[in-house]
């Protein structure tokens, strides 16, 4: 057994959620008119309500209890003091730095000069671009951009250029390569005139197969469609921490945005990784961007734990996860512009916190980071809804949505959020067997049919839910939301005592992909794994 699970906040919270387990949600919602104000908070204009989890003010105290016992504070401070707090790799994680106006130090050395440096060199390159001033190999100003990146060097800025289209006033239009996947490359230069086009590359360690394979791709369009080796330059940029490979593939130096190792992937929107962001909204929206990321930093660096956004976001996931066994957990956007939202998170969470052994190398006895899914509503409620009403599982859930859109039309709004507050609802609430019987009733039908039926009918409710309700999702807010969920995930990791700045677990994949890549290049069959994957291979490569 972990000292985790055997320590006294722990076992507290395991005994309480025995009681709360028997605690009926609408009931405590009658008990107490004013539940919502008591377990709801706000910063600026974001406003989290978790009214709707099984939690009263015992369940707050006894998880404040465990963030205490399991040094949160001091976790929180040694992340913003730059400290190597990423024990395996030897490296600070400083995405706060990235959108800070204070000096931070990591290896006795101020990062904030080199921070700004870059962000001045790409207010330098969006301007160029904007204006036409640096313009492609005919002398036309550059329209579109096609961010060749994965992972963390694709979906943070794909979600974020996409959750601000209203912000694209530019005449850049953005677009997001990563599968390697021949695909997804050709479907988006099929579209493209190569005298108007930029690419960036973008891959912190710029050995990504993937990335790699894309870029040397479509450099070869552009040979293909008339531009010369020498207008490589004013067709490339590139963003990395790796300025020898960047140059090796041709790139010139004055097109390369440096970033850093104390930057992880998933944590690296903030950086010149956002360039095709700044390049579609503009360099004052990006700015806008990160000083919403920037006071929601400062609140979690310094508001007490209990009025903590952050804190409490993780805290509530904790208790589902590791106490009410939740499954997995539901990202829910009402706002369309999010659809990229759960992907995003999924490896914000899922590479930060899928780890199945501690800090110091042992093997965990509980859960840790969990399965993040989700669409945006209205769609999933008409597809997945049916499981979180009526499943076997228990899946936690977060809404998000604006309360104005940026589309005005019609009553659609409206209609958006009265189907998000009715499913946060129905879910908390349930629906009784008494009602139900009472309904097929009033509609008159017979018993036999009540008796067959009403078992389909009932919904047990108790299904917990968080709601996010914004203004707007404008460049500061969305900042601001993104921050949010980076410093949940990180308070989650600092319970469960693990890393969540490496990504130790993608690595075999990668390295057994080099040697099948061999294995299918070649003529003789492959012996050399196991059968399953060698038949796989050789069924591939005689009908291939
Ligand atoms: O394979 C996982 C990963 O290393 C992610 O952590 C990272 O965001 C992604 O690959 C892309 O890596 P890079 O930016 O170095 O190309």
């Amino acid at each position: 057994m972990s000292t985790l699970t055997q320590s006294p906040a722990w076992l507290a919270l395991r005994a309480h959620q025995m009681v709360m387990a028997q605690q009926r949600l609408r009931t405590l919602f009658q008990q107490d008119s004013r539940r919502f104000e008591k377990y709801s908070l706000s910063f600026d204009d974001i406003l989290m309500d978790f009214s709707k989890q099984p939690i009263n003010q015992e369940t707050i105290d006894l998880l404040l209890a465990l963030a205490h016992q399991q040094q949160l504070k001091y976790w929180i401070d040694r992340m913003f003091a730059g400290d190597k707090i990423n024990s395996t790799e030897q490296r600070a994680a400083l995405h706060i730095a990235l959108r800070g106006d204070q000096p931070v130090y990591t290896d006795g050395e101020d990062v904030m000069p080199a921070v700004k440096r870059v962000l001045s060199q790409m207010t330098r390159f969006v301007s160029a671009i904007q204006s036409g001033e640096s313009a492609g190999y005919t002398g036309k100003k550059i329209t579109d951009i096609v961010n060749i990146g994965i992972g963390g060097s694709d979906l943070g800025p794909a979600m974020v250029a996409d959750a601000l289209k209203p912000y694209w006033t530019h005449g850049v239009i953005p677009h997001f390569v990563s599968n390697v996947d021949g695909a997804h490359l050709s479907q988006i230069l099929q579209r493209l005139d190569p005298a108007t086009t930029l690419f960036v590359i973008a891959s912190k360690t710029f050995t990504t197969q993937e990335t790699l394979a894309n870029a040397h791709s479509a450099r070869t369009w552009l040979l293909a469609q008339g531009a010369g080796e020498n207008d490589i330059a004013r067709h490339f940029a590139a963003v990395s921490t790796n300025r020898v490979a960047v140059e090796q593939f041709g790139i010139d130096p004055d097109n390369m945005f440096e970033f850093w190792d104390w930057v992880g992937g998933r944590y690296s929107l903030w950086s010149a990784i956002g360039l095709p962001v700044a390049l579609a909204v503009g360099m004052e929206n990006f700015h806008a961007l990160l000083a919403g990321a920037r006071e929601l930093d400062r609140h979690f660096a310094t508001a007490p734990l209990d009025k903590n956004l952050p804190v409490m976001l993780g805290l509530i996931g904790i208790w589902q996860i590791n106490f009410f066994g939740a499954t997995s957990h539901a990202v829910l956007p009402y706002d369309q512009s999010l659809h990229r939202f759960p992907a995003y998170l999924q490896q914000l969470e899922m590479e930060s916190n899928g780890k199945g052994v501690t800090r110091d190398g042992e093997r965990v006895d509980y859960s840790t980071g969990t399965i993040v899914w989700g669409e945006p509503g209205t769609n999933g409620q008409h597809a997945f809804f049916q499981l979180l009403h009526q499943g076997t599982q228990t899946v936690s859930a977060d809404f998000l949505a604006p309360c104005r859109s940026h589309y005005p039309l019609g009553n659609h709004h409206r209609m958006l959020l009265a189907n998000c507050f009715a499913q946060s609802e129905a879910l908390m609430a349930g629906k009784s067997a008494h009602a139900v019987r009472m309904e097929m009733e009033a509609q008159g039908l017979d018993a036999e049919s009540i008796r067959r039926l009403l078992p389909h009918k009932v919904f047990v409710g108790d299904r917990p839910s968080t709601t996010l309700l914004f203004n707007q999702l404008t460049p500061t807010t969305l900042g601001a939301l993104i921050a949010l969920y980076e410093h949940k995930v990180f308070v989650q990791s600092v319970i469960w005592n693990i890393n969540p700045f490496d990504q130790w677990g993608v690595e075999l994949g990668k390295q057994l992909a080099g040697d099948i890549l061999n294995d299918l290049s070649r003529e003789q069959l492959a012996t050399a794994h196991d059968a399953s994957t060698n038949g796989l291979i050789n069924h591939f490569k005689s009908h291939h």
